[in-house]
C-alpha cells in the first residue's frame, strides 16, 4: 500500500505499521508485514525469544519495530534484556508514536520513556530488568561492543540503498561484535550479503523469508571461532 501524500504512515497487512523514508526512498519495515518481519526475521531469526538474558546489538533502530519486538517477548517471558542501538537519522518521536500506537511493547514503561526522551544523547534508559541504549551515530565510524551480542539485528536499508552497511569489512566489524555463539539476522538473502558474511567467519544459513521475501539469512558465530579483534 502506498503513503498517502500527507503522511509516511503505511499501514501491512498484518495490521502494523510502517513508515516511508524520503532521505532513503524505502519503507522502514516490510510493507508485507511489518511487525511479522520483526518477529520472523530478527526476533526468531536470532533465537532472542529462546535466550534466557538477551543482547541485541541493532544496527538501525529506525522506527523501533524491531526493538518493540524484543521488548515484547522478553516482557512476556521475564527475561532480562540489553539492547544496543545505533542510528544516524532519528525519526521524529510523533512518527515513532503513530506507528506503535496500540502494537506490541508500545504500553511498556521503557517505550513510553523513550517517547518521552526521544532523541536525546545518549538515550540510556532503564526499566526493571531491560536496559535500552542508542547511539546516534554513524555505526560505521563507531567502536562496537567485542564479544558481545548474543542477537545481532543487520537491519539498515537495503544493500542497493545503502550499501555501506553491508560490505565485507563492516561484515568483518559485525562478526566481532558477537559473542561465542551469537547470531546475527538480516532479511537479506543477497549473494554478496551472504558472502560477506562468511568471509568474517560466521556460519550463514538461508532461512524462509518473512510474508513478501522467499528467503532471509541466518550467521552464527561458532563458540571456537572467537578470536582477538
Ligand atoms: C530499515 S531501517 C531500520 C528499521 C528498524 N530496525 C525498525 O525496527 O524500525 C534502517 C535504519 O538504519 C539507519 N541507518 C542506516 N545506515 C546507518 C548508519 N551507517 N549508521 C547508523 N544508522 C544507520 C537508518 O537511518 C534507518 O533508520
Amino acid at each position: 500500500m502506498a503513503p498517502c501524500d500527507s503522511s509516511p504512515i503505511i499501514v501491512t497487512p498484518d495490521g502494523s505499521r510502517t513508515a516511508h523514508s524520503a532521505r532513503f526512498g524505502e519503507t522502514y519495515g516490510s510493507r508485507h508485514g511489518a511487525f511479522s518481519q520483526a518477529r520472523h526475521v530478527f526476533v526468531e531469526g536470532t533465537r532472542t525469544q529462546q535466550h534466557p538474558a538477551p543482547r541485541v546489538l541493532e544496527i538501525g533502530f529506525g522506527l523501533g519495530v524491531n526493538f518493540r519486538a524484543t521488548l515484547a517477548d522478553a516482557a512476556t517471558r521475564g527475561a532480562a534484556l540489553e539492547y544496543v542501538a545505533y542510528e544516524f537519522d532519528p525519526a521524529p518521536a510523533p512518527l515513532l508514536r503513530e506507528v506503535a500506537a496500540g502494537e506490541a511493547g508500545s504500553d511498556h514503561p521503557l517505550w513510553q520513556a523513550l517517547l518521552q526522551n526521544w532523541p536525546h544523547t545518549p538515550l540510556q534508559l532503564e526499566s526493571g530488568n531491560v536496559r535500552l541504549t542508542v547511539h546516534f551515530a554513524d555505526v560505521l565510524e563507531a567502536t562496537l561492543p567485542q564479544g558481545w551480542a548474543t542477537g545481532l539485528y543487520l537491519d539498515g536499508f537495503s544493500p542497493t540503498r545503502n550499501p555501506e552497511v553491508w560490505t565485507p569489512p563492516f561484515a568483518a566489524r559485525l562478526a566481532q561484535a558477537l559473542a561465542p555463539g551469537g547470531v546475527l539476522a538480516t532479511y537479506s538473502a543477497a549473494g554478496h550479503v551472504r558472502r560477506a558474511l562468511e568471509a568474517a567467519g560466521l556460519q550463514v544459513e538461508r532461512r524462509p523469508g518473512a510474508p513478501g521475501k522467499r528467503e532471509c539469512l541466518r550467521a552464527v558465530r561458532a563458540p571456537d571461532q572467537l578470536r582477538e579483534p
